[in-house]
């Protein structure tokens, strides 16, 4: 039931305050400031601007086309299925450095009072770094983000992330926990603005890396950037996607499917006691929803970009409204009220978990439509224990069920089919 504390969605970040917890992460919808501009005036507290990078004075176009659907049932099918995530090859911003800096200039100016850091990126010269903390610094952002994880590190291409130069590896420099020291060392030479490592998800031990960061001065980590990924393959003409003239790269994912893994990220991260950095949270977040569990497990910000390219910036009145109404539901006054105190309850390894609890899974008889799906997954995949009938009626076999809970996922009804303790009639609440 919802109470009538008003709740206040301020958090800290970067020794900022901003006034709610949503900022624009670095990709298109930040690459200038008249799109920054329009995402503050409908509410967004704040953003990460699109890296800039020394090669988009040289680089005189981008990449076309840039982007490729993921959805459930394969990289390029026919069918409208969900789409549970993007792939992309967006690597540069099109305009010149001075006209974007200029513009992020502008767009803090006129907005003191919403966060803006700019993203910045390089390949391992400390020259190129420095030259462009300085410039970056210039437009009066609260912070900078050190973009050292872009998942384009190929061998021939023109992103400027990798390592190369080095160690003589094709690493990005967030794969690489020296490469991270140093040019967080160079930056730091040369501004004394809070500096955000954005991480790479391609690691084996994502907490080296932020240890990493804290000995090296930075005030937070970004978890995480885009996962390396193949988009996937035209069936017909068996080219990868996205094609350009007949082939394709290694590619960035983005989007829901990534909520899973940078949720355990964050997790990680905030667990560990003597990391203590503010911590954005990107990936995959939609909704409310998707922004509460960050929050849950530890996160100080929420960055979002696919939804964003797919709904607009408009999503900014849900994702607000929704974190009211659960803040309201719990009682909870301030956002940091509850930052991270999902972590209590998540043990590190299924072992800790009570053999108590065991369950049997029920079908309501008023809600089955008898389609069948319960008694197929649970007869191949499961444990044999869903009968089903000529007139398509649906039976949990009492004594060969074990609780699994897969009949229930594959269900296309709501609460059609639900749990009960063994030798209980009480439901048990298992979903979101
Ligand atoms: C088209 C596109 C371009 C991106 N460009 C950048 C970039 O320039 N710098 C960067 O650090 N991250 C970049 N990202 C990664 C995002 O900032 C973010 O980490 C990632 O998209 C995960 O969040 P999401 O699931 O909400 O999209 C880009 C993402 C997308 C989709
Ligand atoms: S809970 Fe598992 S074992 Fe029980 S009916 Fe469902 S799928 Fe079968
Ligand atoms: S999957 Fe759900 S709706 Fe379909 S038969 Fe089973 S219980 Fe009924």
């Amino acid at each position: 039931m919802e109470t009538l504390v008003k709740p206040n969605l301020e958090v800290e970040f970067c020794n900022f305050r901003c006034e709610n917890p949503f900022l624009l992460g670095a990709s298109p919808i930040s690459r200038n400031g008249e799109m920054i501009e329009k995402a503050f005036q409908m509410g967004w507290g704040g953003a990460i601007t699109k890296s800039v990078a020394l090669e988009q004075d040289l680089e005189d176009c981008s990449l076309s086309p840039r982007f490729v659907n993921i959805n459930n049932g394969g990289s390029n099918t026919e069918f409208n299925f969900k789409k549970i995530g993007m792939t992309n090859i967006d690597f540069r911003i099109d305009k010149s450095i001075k006209d974007t800096l200029d513009s992020f200039a502008k767009v803090k100016k006129k907005f003191p009072h919403k966060f803006l850091a700019v993203s910045i990126k390089s390949e391992y010269k400390e020259k190129n770094w420095k030259k462009l903390t300085t410039l970056a610094a210039n437009t009066g952002a609260d912070a900078l983000e050190l973009c050292l994880s872009c998942p384009d590190s190929g061998k021939d291409d023109f992103c400027c992330n990798r390592s190369k130069g080095y160690q003589n590896t094709e690493q990005s420099i967030g794969q690489n926990e020296s490469a991270i020291k140093n040019v967080l060392s160079w930056v730091k030479a040369v501004t004394e603005l809070p500096l955000i490592i954005k991480l790479s998800p391609n690691v084996n031990d994502i907490k080296k890396n932020v240890y990493v960061a804290k000995e090296g001065g930075a005030r937070a980590v970004t978890a995480t950037n885009s996962f390396k990924s193949i988009s996937g393959f035209n069936l017909r003409t068996l080219e990868p996607l996205p094609t350009i003239e007949g082939i394709s790269s290694v590619v960035g994912l983005t989007g829901p499917v990534l909520k899973p893994m940078v949720l355990y990220y964050v997790s990680e991260i905030r667990k560990e006691k003597n990391i203590n950095l503010d911590i954005s949270a990107a990936g995959g977040i939609t909704c409310a929803h998707d922004s509460i569990e960050y929050l849950l497990v530890g996160a100080n910000t929420l960055q979002i970009v696919t939804e964003v390219m797919w709904e607009g910036f408009g999503i900014i009145d849900e994702l607000r409204d929704g974190l009211k109404r659960f803040m309201r539901y719990h009682n909870f006054r301030s956002v940091k009220d509850f930052i991270g105190i999902g972590n209590r309850k998540i043990k590190s390894s299924s072992k800790n978990l009570s053999r108590n609890q065991q369950l049997i899974s029920n079908i309501d008889k008023e809600k089955c439509i008898g389609c069948g799906k319960c008694y197929v997954a649970c007869s191949d995949g499961g444990y044999e224990a869903i009968s089903f009938s000529q007139e398509r009626v649906a039976e949990v076999i009492l004594d060969k069920c074990v609780g699994c809970g897969l009949c229930q996922i594959v269900c296309p009804i709501h609460d059609a089919i639900y749990f009960t303790n063994k030798g209980s009639k009480e439901r048990i609440i298992n979903e979101g």
